[in-house]
């Protein structure tokens, strides 16, 4: 693949396993591009992704018009079985612009404060050291599975009302909630399967909703959604805690498995550095801000452009599809020295724009790192020895647009 990007995009199987020479090659030209098979344009560079992401007016979140990533048909056949059993999804939140944003971001930022997150703090760490001590009693593990799953999975399965035994129908859930974005592939028939899945999904938490209407108090995510409203704002209907719920699984868990697993990889591939965190855990904050520039969970997101413009050189039609690539943005040379080394003491890691950047900003960016540190900690002050239990093979990730799902990560731990 090295070098020619005429026949390669970001839907190639190559690229979206390894997309760093791919951006690194299209950004020696350009910090802008046109992917020709999806007629979609796409922004890698870290000053140009900033300008977009603040340019509400011009690069707008509702859903983008003009991509082929995923065919129509596949489209309305998911959205055809949500509207006959279930409830099609309102547009709230990362779907919608200034001003209908502000509405809901106001009342969830009173949900996601770091207050709330640190009151979680013993209760991730609860989840985490169990995943841990299971893993050591078997004197190994498939990281994926067994750790960077499950935790951020049972964290939001037991806040929706599931026993820990339920987490797979959960998993399962959420696989389907993510399908439509995720897999460009899918036929229609495999559609309608997925949209029946959300459909379960839906179902569940309406009756949970209800639940926490009649008995107001808890303190799970829940019941803090349902009732986080001041008494001069209208609460939120079931339509829209439907479709909030869609944002923050979809948005939630995945990633923060990918962010789980790419710090796990990147520690075996870099022993060095694993020795510096063990020798020095105050740079546990560096080191996750440094994870999450170097493989960035979401590689990239969608948004629609509502006037023609031109961005780093590059004219780009009214009525396109963009889309922001986080994941390119920080591997940009012309802001971080050597982008493509991982370096856990790199003074300016956290300048990633990995939980996006500006009024969508990550909703849940210190719930990720609080599971990210509170993970490795106790990794840490566990297991003294971390193997990888076989090579790795291509491809090490799945097939994914945007997100970094890898497949399989096999360890000894001692
Ligand atoms: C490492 C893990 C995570 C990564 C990399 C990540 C990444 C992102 C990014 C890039 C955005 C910007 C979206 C945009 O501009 O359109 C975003 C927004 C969002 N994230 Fe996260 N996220 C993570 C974890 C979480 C968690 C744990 C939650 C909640 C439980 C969450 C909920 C959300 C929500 C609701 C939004 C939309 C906010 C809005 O539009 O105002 N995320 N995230």
């Amino acid at each position: 693949m090295a070098g020619d990007t005429r026949n390669v995009g970001l839907t190639s199987r190559e690229v979206q396993d390894d997309p760093f020479p791919y951006y690194r090659e299209r950004m020696s030209k350009c910090p802008v591009w046109h992917e020709e098979d999806i007629n979609l344009y796409v922004i890698g560079g870290h000053e140009e992704a900033r300008a977009a992401l603040g340019d509400l007016r011009t690069f707008s979140s509702k859903p983008a018009a003009g991509n082929r990533a995923v065919r129509p048909e596949v489209v309305l056949a998911y959205m055809g079985v949500l509207e006959e059993k279930g409830w099609v999804h309102t547009p709230i939140l990362q779907r919608v612009d200034p001003p209908e944003h502000a509405r809901a971001r106001k009342i969830l930022n009173r949900v996601f404060t770091p207050a709330q997150v640190r009151a979680y703090v013993p209760e991730i760490e609860e989840i985490t050291n169990r995943l841990v001590d299971s893993m050591l009693r078997r004197g190994g593990c498939e990281f994926v599975k067994d750790f960077a799953l499950p935790l951020p999975g049972r964290f939001i399965a037991r806040h929706l009302g599931l026993d820990d035994d339920e987490y797979p129908r959960f998993r399962r859930w959420a696989e389907a909630m993510l399908s439509l974005a995720q897999r460009n592939d899918m036929t229609v028939e495999e559609a309608v399967g997925e949209a029946n899945i959300e459909v379960e999904e839906q179902h569940f938490v309406v009756a949970e909703f209800e639940k926490r209407r009649r008995n107001p108090g808890g303190n799970d995510l829940i019941s803090l959604i349902v009732h986080a409203h001041g008494e001069d704002e209208e609460a939120f209907t079931t339509t829209e805690l439907i479709t909030l719920m869609h944002q923050l699984i979809t948005g939630g868990f995945e990633t923060t498995t990918g962010a789980l697993s790419a710090a796990m990889l990147l520690l075996l591939r870099h022993p060095d550095q694993l020795q510096l965190l063990r020798d020095d855990r105050s740079l546990m904050p560096n080191f996750i801000e440094e994870v999450l520039r170097f493989d960035a969970p979401v590689q990239g997101l969608w948004r629609s452009v509502q006037c023609p413009v031109n961005v780093g050189g590059v004219d780009i039609p009214e009525k396109s599809a963009a889309m922001v690539r986080y994941g390119a943005a920080n591997r940009d040379p012309r802001v971080f020295e050597n982008p493509d080394v991982f370096d856990i003491r790199r003074p300016n890691a956290k300048n990633h724009i990995s939980f996006g950047f500006g009024v969508h900003f990550c909703l849940g960016a210190a719930l990720a790192r609080q599971q990210m540190s509170s993970a490795f900690n106790i990794l840490l002050d566990k297991v003294s020895e971390f193997e990888l239990a076989r090579p790795l093979e291509f491809p090490v990730y799945d097939r994914s647009f945007f997100l970094r799902p890898m497949r399989e990560l096999h360890l000894t731990v001692r």
